[in-house]
């Protein structure tokens, strides 16, 4: 038997090199449609890169979602309480997690992050930022079950998964995830959830592709992990950026464009494409009131409460776990 803390977070073969990383980018760029999941955007470098994002004049998402954590203050302490333990999806990031404990002042801070050295560093600086709160990070990959520390079984819970990061899995793996959060909050648990909003393609085609290229560059560092970390040699300059707004799925997609046919290889396996073909590397869907509603309802939590920005751009919402009785 293994024990429970011995876990293993990534698997290296011989090389050193994520196998998962590399059957995951095997299996995409042999498809028609070549696509590599998401997550493989956010290593160090990438990581970087998102948080230029956060900062671009097109980017909205983090400053609409602030706006309303600084607006709605009061109304989430009446609404939440202080006697839950705030549980995390993803380390806190240094602005918005203060704004909702400053809001609530809650019995305990639990933040779950698969990345430990990133978990331990934000614990730190925000166990310092507030003295009299416990804090217990836990390394785990939320996207399954979590068991949260003893120290918190007995009280309620709010989960809190800012910055529309649901928006990034398709419905099913989002009805999933919520489903297994509200196994790992429990009964009489509450969610605040950030969820962006559908507007002008414009818009958000421009925050997906801003001036300065920040997220060109972003979309670009997969091409660079995959040039090392698996012995690739595609060639960046024959890829351009895309960001495009998928109308029929309410989302925007990230895609890399063929410039010109090419030829190239990844772990000595040989692949080619046509001018025009793209590798698709990200999705972010973008909600309504009634889509945001039912994608919640499906994962078992119950809307009570929503709040947009000043412009309408950003939505929190706040819901309950469902309770489970006959319904019609
Ligand atoms: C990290 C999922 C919130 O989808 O808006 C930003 C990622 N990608 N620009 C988003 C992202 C390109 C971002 N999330």
């Amino acid at each position: 038997m293994t024990s429970n803390k011995g876990i293993a977070l990534v698997n290296l073969d011989d090389d050193g090199v994520d196998r998962a990383f590399r059957a995951d980018v095997l299996q995409g760029l042999s498809e028609e449609q070549k696509a590599i999941p998401a997550r493989w955007l956010y290593d160090d470098a990438g990581s970087e890169l998102f948080e230029k994002i956060t900062q671009l004049p097109e980017y909205y998402p983090t400053r609409a979602e602030t706006e309303i954590l600084k607006a709605q203050g009061h109304e989430f302490a009446d609404l939440i309480g202080a006697d839950r333990a705030v549980v995390e999806f993803g380390s806190g990031s240094s602005v918005k997690t203060p704004l909702l404990l400053h809001a609530i002042n809650p019995a305990a801070y639990v933040p779950l992050d698969i990345a430990g050295d990133f978990l331990r560093a934000s614990s730190a600086e925000l166990a310092a930022k507030f003295p009299g709160l416990p804090v217990y990070p836990v390394e785990a990959d939320f996207m399954r079950r979590v068991e949260l520390p003893d120290e918190v079984s007995n009280l309620p819970k709010l989960g809190f998964f800012p910055g529309s990061t649901i928006g990034n899995m398709v419905a099913r793996t989002a009805v999933d995830l919520l489903r297994t959060m509200r196994q790992t909050l429990r009964q009489e648990s509450k969610l605040l959830i950030g969820m962006d909003l559908i507007k002008d393609p414009a818009v958000l085609i421009a925050a997906y592709d801003d001036a300065a290229g920040v997220t060109a560059e972003f979309n670009y560092n997969l091409v660079r992990r995959i040039n090392r970390e698996l012995g690739g040699d595609i060639a960046l300059d024959a890829l351009r950026h895309e960001a495009r707004w998928n109308d029929e799925f309410a989302r925007i997609e990230m895609h890399l464009v063929a410039t010109r046919d090419l030829t190239f290889s990844v772990s000595g396996k040989p692949f080619t494409m046509r001018e025009g073909q793209s590798i698709h590397t990200e999705n972010s869907h973008k909600f309504c009131r009634r889509t945001s509603n039912t994608l919640l309802l499906a994962g078992g939590w119950t809307p009570v409460k929503r709040w947009t920005d000043s412009e309408g751009r950003f939505s929190l919402v706040l819901a309950d776990a469902t309770i489970t009785r006959s319904a019609p």
